[in-house]
């Protein structure tokens, strides 16, 4: 009986070979740096309660947030499994200030890797899911080689070759794009690999369920407001019921397999929008837009924006054409 076990690594295989025949497997092996560390992740989440990693340390991260033990533990093996693939040149996480400097030399390290090694941090110690999410960008070239190693952090979400997140939940599931569609990979812990699962993940044009966090809702522009007003008077055509989990990894997983919308607005007290540009909202849109879906600040596509600083932090509406358009709408008359 042949088993139809395909891994991330042949399905991101077969993938290259099929758009790049010449491809050296390069980026799988970076790949595999990136499903080694969050199979660690996932064991340490399965038994955070077991290892005395519940909780806080004594510091705050350049977020001015409190840092989970987890943060730290997914920080710094990402760094470590990211770090040694040899082609990473350099590598950027919300729990470090600045990038991380790994290949000087331009001919080995092609590679710029920006992730936020644990999402939804503040759900770990109620047993709720979690995530880490990653994106990866190309080392421009630069003959002068004396490019500053932030520009080549800092580029708008449409030059990313690849995106994707791991949602520790009821399973452990890998979820990535490369350029031909969104694949998403369970966990098989009895043989410890990532098996393909959902196959060219398509994000339903309309969906039942829309996604934020009601307690700011006073504090969202007027626009806001009157949309979720629309959709809760039937006004799409649908009855919609609202799911706010407060992990990004978990509220966008749920919006890609069911559909809806995932909105984080400006608030009270983020006017700029609470969510981090280059390794949340940056990833969450390519995915959603590989999926058929589409993500916007509210005023344009997040992957148009281009950054200015490693954390900035930007407004995120994201979901079904249905859903993200009747919102552009409202937004424009506003
Ligand atoms: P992180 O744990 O990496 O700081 O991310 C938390 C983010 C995101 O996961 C989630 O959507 C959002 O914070 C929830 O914010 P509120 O608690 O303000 O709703
Ligand atoms: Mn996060
Ligand atoms: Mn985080």
């Amino acid at each position: 009986m042949t088993l139809q076990l395909l891994t991330v690594q042949q399905h991101i295989l077969e993938e290259q070979r099929r758009r790049y025949p010449d491809a050296s497997g390069e980026f799988s092996w970076l790949l595999s740096g990136i499903t080694l560390a969050t199979k660690i992740v996932a064991a340490q989440v399965r038994r955070a309660g077991l290892a005395g990693i519940l909780g806080v340390t004594r510091e705050t991260n350049v977020q001015g947030e409190t840092v989970q033990k987890l943060d730290v533990i997914a920080n710094q093996t990402l760094l470590q499994f990211l770090g040694n693939r040899g082609n990473v040149a350099i590598m950027a996480s919300e729990e470090n200030e600045d990038p991380v400097i790994v290949e000087r030399d331009r001919k080995l390290g092609k590679y710029v890797v920006v992730f936020d090694p644990l999402d939804g941090s503040s759900n770990i110690d109620v047993n709720v899911s979690v995530g880490t999410i990653f994106s990866i960008l190309r080392r421009e070239q630069d003959p002068t080689g004396k490019r500053d190693v932030l520009a080549d952090v800092l580029q708008p979400g449409y030059r990313q070759v690849a995106a994707g997140y791991v949602v520790y939940g009821s399973s452990t599931m890998l979820v990535y794009a490369a350029g031909s569609g969104v694949h998403g990979f369970t966990l098989d812990p009895s043989i410890g690999a990532y098996l393909l699962s959902h196959e060219n993940m398509r994000m339903p044009a309309q969906g039942t369920i829309y996604s934020c966090n009601e307690a700011n809702s006073e504090g969202f522009p007027a626009a806001y407001q009157r949309f979720l007003h629309h959709l809760r008077s039937g006004a799409l055509g649908r009855k919609y019921s609202s799911r706010y989990i407060g992990s990004l990894v978990a509220d966008f997983h749920r919006t890609l397999l069911k559909g809806g919308i995932f909105l984080y607005p400006p608030t009270a007290s983020h006017p700029k929008g609470k969510l981090r540009l280059l390794y949340e909202a940056n990833p969450i849109a390519y995915l959603a837009e590989q999926a058929g879906g589409l993500a916007t600040d509210g005023r344009g596509r997040i992957l148009d924006i281009v950054p200015t600083s490693l954390h900035q932090r930007t407004p995120l509406l994201v979901g079904g054409e249905e859903e993200v358009e009747t919102l552009m709408d409202m937004l424009a008359k506003d």
